[in-house]
């Protein structure tokens, strides 16, 4: 069943009923300043932290759910409705929701008045921009009142839920003809204050939550709304809010529109008043005068777009396959955006108070975000890196505001230094620019400790060739890529971190995931010391790199799979022998991805396995049997009831790695089935049972061992955007960006006979086709760049602003 279509024309998604399975949201903003907006005009408004620079609030595990937003009630006689039906429910004529790239619509009719919510965050600036559009489309005129409604958040999230006994004094506004600012803590040690404004003169406000919707009143029956209006309180500690009213005389036929915005400011410490207690304006008053009219609204609108239109034009592809060029073209490369920016923070299942970013997880993101903007991929890289420790590994989160590492997870997960290579390979690949690796870097943010960025690949690489365990496996820490396989933590209390319980150093339990990403990165770190005139290093490297490739054909081989590692006491984890966990996913799809086990058979067989065992309609489980109880020695994966999260549901994240591994092998069919089971486009039409948006890909699926057997869980911020943009436009598409030029190297289902693609790289312009005329899966027998004929399947970069046309023959 669906809930709405595709417009690939105008790159949107559109909801047509307020009801969907869960909120459906989009994200608004692309640097700094962002809102979360859901279907109904949920959501919530932060400055680069969601923690720490909260806008306004948000009460996650609500119910009735997503209450907070930024509203619009419109007021008709006894009649209330909000145009995105949301929180009130009053029924609607006619609802729609248009979320597209970095903007959503929404549109609600009722009793012929129609009221249409644009809401974008523009290019470069701080602020959300609303318009809210009431039209009278009844033969007579009409007299309605409406009212905007926002909850201010007192700025830090974790505080602002939780320390009540102080921040119910804290709380200040100042009202200045139709702006409410909030400036809570300004007084004293912030700098920066909220400004929500409208751009008529309204007839009424508040500021005092108490007063606009009551003490036993809710969002969905604001007192002031539905008894007389308005009261122009002022908020003194409690809850401060803005909310206006606009009573509106419309003609038949007519249309009023109203401009807001929600702005972020910050004032330099010397500028930071205007009089005694009086705040500094001007910096949000010149803000609200870029947005004065309509024509400044549209036009920033028009620039958001366009920006959209260059972002989208680095990558794509006609294939004849609708919902293939339709993820390709624009929702994957869209959620890459937003996980780049988000990391794991905030969305509707991540609190943006828990988790800063990931050091892995950014890392990640890089692979799916870097062809888009190298120049901010470059910025991240560096940032990332100097949250690195001197010995190379690494603290696993830092909060996007400081930049620093989180002490509360600390360090130990033995897989972190390695994504440091990955995430700066593919640039490299992407940029050519080996700049980068000349970068002075601190290490945990010191900068006396600073050293160029070659050093600290090197100190990943070294972490993990210095911390093997004694079957010559890495030692796996505090968990590596899987944050649930806990085998040195032991936690037997309640409330205790599964990941931080127990010791950091001293344990033997191995990872055989993390040999697989050894030898696949410690490659790529080979090949950049050769680079940098190091060959001496470059074959040290490739040395280690065959020892613990060796070692997982040994000591991590099974029979008919890779094992996934050795517990504390010695014993397998993800072998035949074992009762449960027999197989898991991700040691088949990395050490395939990184090429172990293919001349031996080794690689074909493990994937044999993977279909024969893991395979479901919805995707691939992670791994089976499922834990059915408790066990100390594995730790939080044997917490979740069976078919959940890493208990043997389909953590999206990992079935690109088999698509991957799939195209490495030549299997075209194959890899194409695996990508396009998880592919959100591809399951719209069971959008009851998924419940997530049909737009984006989501963290976890419910496996089979699940009541709730293909219901997913945690959409938006997830590895698999990046990674399944990886799998399509590299190992399925086959267009691979190399340190030489681009590579042409498709692995497709043999019934495709060809596709066109689009690709940005390095300032050029290529034109691909490729034409599958015996219908093959793999193997390019001719490759033409402008006419002329290339040997293999390696196109050297083009000229910086040229157009190159490629056409690749298979067969
Ligand atoms: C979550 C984490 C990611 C981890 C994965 C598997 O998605 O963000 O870092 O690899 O779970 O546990
Ligand atoms: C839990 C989740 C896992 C996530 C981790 C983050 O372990 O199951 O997916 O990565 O928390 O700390």
């Amino acid at each position: 069943m669906r809930f709405g279509y595709f417009d690939d024309r105008k790159r949107e998604y559109v909801i047509s009923t307020p009801r969907t399975p869960l909120p459906w949201i989009n994200y608004l903003g692309s640097e700094s300043f962002f809102t979360l907006c859901s279907n109904t005009a949920g959501g919530y408004s932060f400055y680069r932290d969601a923690r720490l620079r909260r806008l306004t609030r948000y009460r996650y595990n609500n119910s009735p759910l997503d209450q907070e937003g930024f509203r619009f009630y419109i007021k008709e006689g006894d009649t209330v409705w909000n145009p995105g039906w949301q929180p009130v429910q009053t029924e609607l004529d006619s609802y729609c929701c248009r979320h597209g790239l970095g903007y959503t619509v929404i549109e609600g009719c009722k009793n012929d008045i129609r009221a249409r919510q644009e809401m974008f965050v523009p290019v470069k600036d701080d602020c959300l921009l609303v318009r809210l559009t009431v039209s009278n489309e009844a033969g007579g005129a009409k007299r309605v009142s409406v009212f905007p409604y926002i909850e201010f958040c007192l700025w830090d999230a974790v505080d602002d839920s939780s320390n009540f006994q102080r921040n119910w004094s804290t709380g200040e506004v100042e009202v200045k003809g139709s702006a409410i600012y909030h400036k809570t803590e300004y007084r004293e040690r912030r700098d920066h204050y909220a400004v929500f404004w409208s751009g008529r003169e309204p007839d009424g406000f508040d500021t005092s939550r108490d007063a606009f919707i009551g003490v036993y009143g809710s969002p969905a029956r604001p007192e002031a709304v539905f008894g007389s209006g308005c009261t122009s309180s002022t908020a003194h500690g409690w809850q401060p809010v803005a909310a206006q009213q606009f009573d509106l005389d419309l003609d038949p036929g007519e249309d009023v529109s109203i401009l807001f915005g929600l702005g972020y400011i910050e004032n330099p410490q010397d500028e930071k008043w205007e009089a005694p207690g009086i705040i500094n304006k001007s910096r949000a008053e010149a803000m609200i005068a870029r947005y004065a009219d309509d024509a400044a609204f549209d036009s920033a609108l028009a620039v958001l777009k366009a920006d959209w239109e260059r972002l989208l034009s680095g990558f794509s592809v006609s294939s004849g396959k609708e919902k293939l060029d339709r993820m390709v073209n624009i929702w994957n490369q869209y959620q890459c955006m937003v996980t780049f920016n988000m990391s794991r923070s905030a969305s509707y299942f991540e609190s943006g108070m828990g988790r800063g970013m990931g050091f892995r997880d950014s890392c990640q993101d890089l692979l799916g975000f870097v062809h888009m903007i190298p120049e901010r991929a470059r910025e991240r890289i560096l940032d990332i890196a100097a949250t690195q420790f001197p010995d190379g590994s690494a603290y696993h989160q830092y909060q996007p505001l400081t930049k620093k590492g989180n002490l509360a997870v600390g360090s130990g997960f033995n897989d972190d230094p390695l994504w440091l290579i990955a995430g700066t390979d593919a640039y490299l690949r992407e940029t050519g620019d080996f700049s980068i690796l000349d970068e002075q870097v601190p290490f945990d943010n010191d900068e006396t400790l600073s050293q160029p960025l070659s050093e600290h690949l090197r100190r990943s690489f070294r972490f993990t060739a210095e911390h093997l365990g004694p079957h010559g496996l890495p030692l796996i820490g505090r968990a590596d890529w899987n944050d649930c396989l806990n085998l040195n933590c032991f936690s037997e209390h309640p409330g205790e971190s599964f990941q931080t319980t127990g010791p950091n150093e001293g344990p033997v339990a191995e990872s055989v995931f993390i040999g697989g990403m050894f030898v696949k990165y410690g490659k790529a770190w080979a090949e950049i010391c050769r680079r940098l005139g190091r060959p001496e290093e470059a074959s040290e490297a490739e040395k280690a790199v065959a020892a613990v490739e060796a070692a997982v054909l040994d000591a991590g081989w099974d029979g008919k799979w890779f094992r996934r590692a050795y517990d504390a006491f010695g014993n397998v984890v993800g072998g035949s022998a074992c009762e449960e966990g027999k197989i898991f996913i991700e040691p088949q799809g990395m050490c395939v991805m990184a090429g172990i086990g293919k001349a031996g058979g080794q690689a074909e067989a493990a994937l044999e396995s993977v279909k024969e065992l893991l395979d479901t309609k919805y995707g691939i489980v992670l791994q089976q049997p499922a834990y059915t109880r408790y066990r100390l020695e594995l730790g939080e994966i044997s917490s979740y009831p069976p078919g959940y999260k890493e208990n043997a549901g389909i953590f999206c994240h990992n079935n690109p790695w088999i698509v991957c591994a799939e195209a490495e092998l030549g299997h075209g069919d194959r890899a194409f089935q695996v990508y396009a089971r998880t592919a959100p486009a591809f399951i719209e039409d069971i959008s009851e049972i998924h419940r997530t948006e049909p737009y984006v890909y989501s963290q976890m699926i419910a496996g089979k061992d699940a009541a709730t057997f293909g219901e997913a869980k945690n959409s938006w911020l997830t590895g698999t955007a990046a990674w399944t943009f990886l799998s399509i436009s590299q190992a399925i598409l086959g267009i691979k960006p190399a340190l030489d030029g681009l590579v042409i190297d498709p692995c497709i289902p043999a019934d495709m006979k060809g596709f066109t693609a689009v690709r940005r790289f390095r300032g050029a312009t290529y034109r691909i086709s490729v034409e599958n005329p015996r219908g093959v899966q793999k193997g390019v027998k001719e490759l033409r760049v402008n006419g002329r004929v290339v040997e293999g399947c390696l196109i050297p970069p083009a000229e910086p602003g040229s157009t190159a046309d490629v056409v690749a023959v298979m067969g």
